[in-house]
């Protein structure tokens, strides 16, 4: 056996015995899943999915008739030049949130590393929250800037953290908008009103609130009025496809195609998935029933479990709900329980949500059965009442 051999089987030897491995899936998880609907009579549930709207699984060959384009970017954007579908494309998602301009990132794990890297030069500090997710993490441990964990969603914490860093260089407060593991976020308004008046600067991740929240879906931010200096959004979510986008500033614009490392030295985005996605968030913004159908579900979700004893933080209200176990093996054993009822659902554990916190995060969608939200409710009482 190979050193690496060896190496990777004794980390994964630790990890099992910390009940945090992950087996890798060749999707019989969902084929299961989708079997023991069959052989209930039931239609399979997908809770898992940050598809809110349920375009990913949409096929777009209708619409795709129309010329689509070259699948392969061929190069990064500095190398190879700029496909028009991708100048379109970033046309239509800064118009969408009100930005003077937006840039394609191939992830929204790019976008942020790439975002905060840029940003984040020696002698500035940023601020992020203790729950922003692992993508801004990375950001803020490939910049060079003083880092400062703020607890989570503390307005007086970070007001106190940003006055005793007073005149020490550019400060950037980051925030996910919808926090992708508790479906809770910030007052926006109060964190610009917090950031105008201490001169920092606000960065926010609207992964989880892009096409969910606001009129035609264009965030949280739009919802509130509130014009962060930079919005990171994400195309892999509730759009439907794959990519990121940061939107900004012109300056901004050209600063990161300048010094954001995971969009200079990466392959662009591809043309042809650029197109679709201009299909998809034409799509998105005009799903205004499909957002009311996910708040109606996400309700009625939350009043379910709260009427048999589960406690579901209200949240934003969103299509988050997570539903908090505590130990790894127990996650696992709700989601195994809710997997034999049909039911897709992802056992969420450290490193993902802190230690002790391990839950079931489940997202509803508009593409649930009709049924989904009684189904679904009923599944996890029992599965928790099994589990103890
Ligand atoms: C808040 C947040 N930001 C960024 C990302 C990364 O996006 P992507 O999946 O496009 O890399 C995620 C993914 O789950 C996320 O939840």
């Amino acid at each position: 056996m190979s050193a690496l051999d060896r190496f990777a089987e004794r980390r994964l030897r630790d990890l099992a015995e910390a009940g945090l491995l992950r087996r890798s899936d060749d999707g019989s998880r969902r084929r299961a899943a989708e079997q023991a609907a069959a052989r209930l009579g039931t239609r399979f549930v997908d809770a898992s999915s940050n598809d809110y709207l349920g375009l990913a699984g949409q096929d777009v060959s209708r619409e795709t008739r129309v010329q689509v384009g070259a699948p392969g970017a061929g190069a990064s954007r500095l190398i190879h030049g700029t496909r028009s579908s991708l100048v379109d494309l970033e046309a239509q998602l800064a118009a969408w949130v009100g930005a003077p301009s937006a840039l394609l990132f191939t992830s929204g794990y790019a976008a942020n590393v790439g975002l905060l890297s840029a940003v984040g030069i020696a002698g500035s500090t940023i601020f992020s929250d203790r729950l922003n997710h692992a993508s801004i993490v990375d950001g803020c441990r490939l910049a060079r800037a003083d880092v400062e964990v703020v607890p989570h969603l503390d307005l007086a914490a970070l007001e106190a953290a940003l006055e005793r860093s007073r005149g020490k260089g550019e400060r950037w407060v980051i925030t996910e908008s919808c926090f992708s593991m508790d479906g809770d976020g910030p007052d926006l308004m109060a964190l610009r009103g917090l950031c105008d008046r201490l001169g920092a600067s606000l960065l926010v991740d609207e992964a989880h609130a892009l096409g969910v929240f606001g009129e035609k879906g264009a965030g949280r931010c739009v919802a509130a009025g509130v014009v962060p200096d930079a919005l990171v959004g994400t195309l892999g979510k509730a759009v439907g496809t794959q990519g990121a986008f940061v939107a900004g500033s012109a300056a901004l614009r050209e600063l990161l195609w300048n010094q954001a490392r995971s969009f200079v030295f990466s392959t662009a985005t591809s043309p042809l998935l650029a197109s679709v996605t201009l299909l998809h968030v034409e799509r998105l913004k005009a799903a205004d029933d499909g957002r009311g159908l996910v708040a109606a579900r996400a309700r009625s979700l939350r009043e379910h479990l709260i009427r048999r004893g589960v406690e579901v933080p209200q949240g934003l209200g969103g299509p988050i709900v997570p539903v908090l176990v505590g130990g790894n093996d127990e996650a696992i054993r709700v989601a195994r329980e809710l997997e034999s009822k049909g039911i897709l659902a992802q056992a969420i554990r450290p490193p993902t949500v802190p230690v002790g916190s391990a839950r079931i995060r489940l997202t509803v969608s508009a593409n649930w059965p009709d049924d989904g939200v009684e189904r679904v409710a009923g599944a996890v009482v029992d599965a928790l009442m099994r589990v103890g």
